[in-house]
């Protein structure tokens, strides 16, 4: 599954800390959108989409949620709350957004603009997208 986790820099001093995040640099891609969220709703779950040609980094700006992914053959939970790391989510990985804490503020960086033709909304319609790609 083409997910990875990136551990950002933390610049301290004794006035606190800062990360910085550069498009090429720090993560693979180049910025093209900035999305957050936050004030979930308790028991909501979000997400239940992939998408077609899209990289994101998730990056748990405050408290807890978590995330299933699902690249049609394997699926694994993983917690996100730790702004120090972004997970990186390559096209085509189904995920669901779960058990978000009141407080959590998830912030999502994106290649490209926003575009509801590049969602795949349907897990059926994920599952026969991979194994057409697989033929
Ligand atoms: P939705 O895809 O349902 O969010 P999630 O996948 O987190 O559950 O998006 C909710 C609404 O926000 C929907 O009307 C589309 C809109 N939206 C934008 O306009 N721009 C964006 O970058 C995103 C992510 C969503």
């Amino acid at each position: 599954m083409n997910i990875k986790m990136f551990d950002f820099k933390v610049i301290g001093d004794s006035r606190g800390s800062l990360i910085a995040i550069e498009g090429e640099k720090t993560i693979p891609f180049d910025i093209k959108r900035v999305y957050y969220i936050f004030d979930t709703k308790s028991n909501v779950q979000r997400g239940k989409h992939a998408h077609r040609d899209l990289e994101q980094i998730l990056i748990c700006i405050n408290g807890e949620c978590k995330i299933r992914l699902d690249n049609g053959t394997k699926s694994k939970i993983l917690t996100l709350n730790d702004l120090t790391k972004g997970l990186y989510i390559d096209s085509m990985i189904w995920r669901e957004l779960i058990s978000f804490s009141p407080d959590c503020v998830l912030m999502v960086l994106a290649n490209k603009y926003y575009d509801e033709l590049d969602y795949i909304r349907n897990y059926q319609e994920f599952l026969e997208a991979i194994n057409s790609d697989n033929k």
